[in-house]
C-alpha cells in the first residue's frame, strides 16, 4: 500500500448500493465513509443509496444523514456497483424489483433484514419457508428471504451480514485497535469468494468479521436468538455460530 495516496485494498468491494435509506441503511453509509479514518491509506467504498423517495428528496435526506453517499433510483443502483445491501423491512420485500439488485460487477446481494418488531416476511416470501416437519425453527425466515431471492433472479451469492448490530453501535463501536467487536457475515455453500470480499469491508470499517457457512445459522445472533445484541469478541461468536444448531434447537 502506498504510504500517502489512498487506495482499495486488493478484494476489498470498491463500490457499495444500498437500497433502503432509513437508520440502519443510513448508518452503514456513515459506516462504509469512516474507512479511511478507521484503515488509513485505505479509500472508503462509493456508496450508492435508493429508497421508495425519488432521487431529489433522498439526496435532501443524504445531506443531513450521510453526506458522502449518493442518491439514485433503485433501479440504477446496482448498475456499477460490488455489493448490493437489502435494507429496507423485510415486511415490504414483496415492493423491491429484484432483478434490480445485480449487476455486471455484483458479487453479492447482502441481507441485512430482520425479522423484528411483530412483522415478518411478506406473502409472497413466505411460500419460500422451508417445510420442515415439527413447525418453524429459527432462521427460517432467513433462508426463506435467501431463497426468494433466488428465485426471483438473484444468480450471485446471498449473504448476511450488518444484521447483529443497532444503528445505534454501527455508528460508534469500528474501531481501528484491538479489541474489536465481531460481526458474522454468512453465506451458503458456493458463497464463499464473494462472503471473503465482504469480510474484508467489515473489517475495513473496525470490526472482527466471522464468517459462517450456512444462513439459518445466523439466527443465533438474530433477534430472539441466544446471542443477540451481545457485543462479542470474534471467539465468542465464532462459538456460537459454530453450535448454532444446539442452541437454536435443530
Ligand atoms: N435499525 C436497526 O438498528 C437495524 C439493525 C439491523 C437490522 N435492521 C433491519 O434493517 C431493515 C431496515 O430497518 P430500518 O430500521 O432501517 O428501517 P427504516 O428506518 O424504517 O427504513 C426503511 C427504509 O427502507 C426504504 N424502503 C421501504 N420499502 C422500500 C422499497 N420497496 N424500495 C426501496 N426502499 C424501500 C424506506 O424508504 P423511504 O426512506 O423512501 O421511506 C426507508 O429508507 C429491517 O429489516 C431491520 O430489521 C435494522
Amino acid at each position: 500500500m502506498s504510504g500517502s495516496t489512498p487506495t482499495s485494498a486488493p478484494g476489498l468491494p470498491d463500490s457499495v448500493g444500498i437500497l433502503g435509506a432509513g437508520r440502519a441503511g443510513t448508518s452503514l453509509a456513515r459506516a462504509l465513509a469512516r474507512i479511511p479514518r478507521l484503515a488509513p491509506g485505505t479509500d472508503a467504498p462509493r456508496v450508492l443509496m435508493a429508497a421508495t423517495r425519488p432521487p431529489a428528496a433522498l439526496r435532501h435526506h443524504l445531506g443531513i444523514y450521510a453526506p458522502e453517499a449518493e442518491a439514485m433510483r433503485p433501479d440504477q443502483l446496482a448498475a456499477d456497483t460490488q455489493l448490493t445491501v437489502i435494507a429496507v423491512p423485510r415486511e415490504d420485500l414483496d415492493e423491491i424489483e429484484v432483478p434490480d439488485l445485480v449487476g455486471p460487477r455484483t458479487l453479492g446481494v447482502v441481507d441485512l433484514t430482520n425479522s423484528w418488531g411483530g412483522y415478518g416476511l411478506p406473502d409472497d416470501v413466505t411460500s419460500f419457508l422451508p417445510d420442515v416437519a415439527g413447525g418453524s425453527r429459527p432462521g427460517d425466515d432467513t433462508l426463506a428471504v435467501a431463497a426468494w431471492l433466488r428465485d426471483r433472479g438473484v444468480t450471485v451469492p446471498v449473504l448476511r451480514a450488518f444484521f447483529d448490530i443497532s444503528h445505534h453501535d454501527l455508528d460508534s463501536a469500528g474501531r481501528a485497535e484491538e479489541p474489536l467487536r465481531a460481526l458474522a457475515v454468512g453465506s451458503d455453500h458456493g458463497g464463499e469468494q464473494a462472503r471473503a470480499a465482504l469480510a474484508l469491508l467489515v473489517a475495513a470499517m473496525g470490526y472482527a468479521p466471522v464468517q459462517f457457512t450456512g444462513l439459518g445459522r445466523a439466527a443465533v445472533v438474530e433477534p430472539e436468538g441466544p446471542g443477540f445484541g451481545g457485543e462479542h469478541t470474534a471467539d465468542e461468536l465464532r462459538h456460537l455460530l459454530d453450535t448454532a444448531s444446539s442452541h437454536l434447537g435443530w
